[in-house]
């Protein structure tokens, strides 16, 4: 498989599997140690992320395994649940975003002492484009007790959250990743709730948002979907203070030096690609696949304006930044 490759290239010393049925991760685990070999330290944790007793349980559990100066490299925030009807967890939280922001926070929260030991750092965080159909509520992540609530809304507000959980994560300089793997086929993300919800994805973005949700991706196969993951768990080149990630890449924001324009250059190799790098200060790349757009991204007026330029952008990479001599200036 070749995902397993990638991860063996990584040599891990462990490899924490954390879930809620034993059973279902047995044959990983069972197919992970064929390809990685004695090595790699295969542990199952259980957890149920919509339970924060047993998330904190799982982190002490982890934190056993890894022993007392037990380090974190890698923390991939993957579990999730979509569209499911309105319901609350034992602490009273709707259960979206529960499982698919509350679980993961307090899990990475209870696991930071291991990742501030950890070698180049990254936690990365499965969200969705989702995250376009709802804000973060923050003064009412329970839609009014439900009242107000449809699934949708609920999957988007809690992909809105890993998005600002994986900013607040870098704001504290943990490497962080939020990112969209794609529709993927085949999953079991949408079995069992009823597909119609769909229907109204543009109208209830519109009703959140004043902004339509917009087409809906080409589906992918699982094996492109963890394409993303990888990337952003182990590719050296996608280090940095924090990524969003989308599934196909023509829009890199940063891309005049340094890591973003390496990264332009790289995508626009692809054949077909349409790279849209954004530069400042006048920075220009001539390459046949890809448009230049000057942005300022300390001035509100040049973003709207980049923004109103950019015709189709299916990925996102959010690389711009300024370093310690231009915020002295
Ligand atoms: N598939 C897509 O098109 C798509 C698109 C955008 C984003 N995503 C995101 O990608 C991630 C993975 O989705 P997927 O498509 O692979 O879905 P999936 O096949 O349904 O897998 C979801 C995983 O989450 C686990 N999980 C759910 N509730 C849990 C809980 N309370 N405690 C612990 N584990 C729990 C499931 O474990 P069990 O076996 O115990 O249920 C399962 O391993 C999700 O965060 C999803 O939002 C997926």
């Amino acid at each position: 498989m070749p995902v397993l490759g990638r991860v063996k290239q990584a040599e891990p010393a462990h490899l924490v599997l954390l879930a809620r049925d034993v059973s279902r991760v047995q044959p990983v685990i069972d197919q992970i140690n064929d390809t990685l070999g004695s090595s790699t330290k295969v542990v199952f944790v259980p957890i149920n992320l919509d339970d924060l007793e047993s998330v904190r349980a799982a982190a002490a559990e982890v934190s056993k395994h890894l022993g007392e100066e037990g380090k974190i490299d890698v923390l991939i925030n993957n579990a999730g649940i979509m569209g499911v009807p309105y319901a609350k967890t034992k602490i009273g939280v709707e259960s979206q975003f529960a499982t698919n922001h509350l679980g993961h926070f307090v899990l990475t929260q209870n696991l930071l002492p291991l990742l501030r030991r950890g070698r180049d750092v990254r936690v990365v965080n499965l969200s969705s484009n989702g995250y376009l159909v709802c804000p973060f509520r923050p003064d009412d992540v329970n839609f009014d007790d439900g009242k107000a609530y449809d699934p949708l809304s609920g999957y988007g507000q809690s992909k809105t959250a890993n998005i600002l959980f994986t900013n607040g994560l870098a704001k504290r300089g943990i490497t962080s990743f939020a990112l969209h793997p794609g529709l993927i086929r085949g999953t079991h993300l949408s079995v069992g709730i009823d597909l119609r919800i769909f229907a109204s994805i543009n109208e209830i973005t519109k009703k959140n948002t004043g902004k339509e949700f917009g087409s809906v991706d080409q589906p992918k196969t699982v094996e492109q979907g963890v394409a993303t993951t990888i990337v952003a768990a182990f590719d050296p080149a996608s280090g940095g203070p924090v990524r969003v990630c989308f599934h196909r890449m023509p829009q890199v924001v940063g891309a005049s030096r340094g890591i973003g324009v390496e990264l332009a250059k790289h995508l626009a190799q692809t054949p077909g690609t349409h790279v849209v790098a954004t530069m400042h200060k006048g920075f220009s790349l001539e390459l046949p696949n890809v448009e230049v757009i000057q942005l300022d991204q300390s001035k509100t007026d040049s973003v709207n304006a980049a923004a109103r330029k950019v015709k189709e952008a299916d990925t996102l990479i959010v690389n711009g930044a300024i370093g310690e001599d231009e915020l002295l200036t």
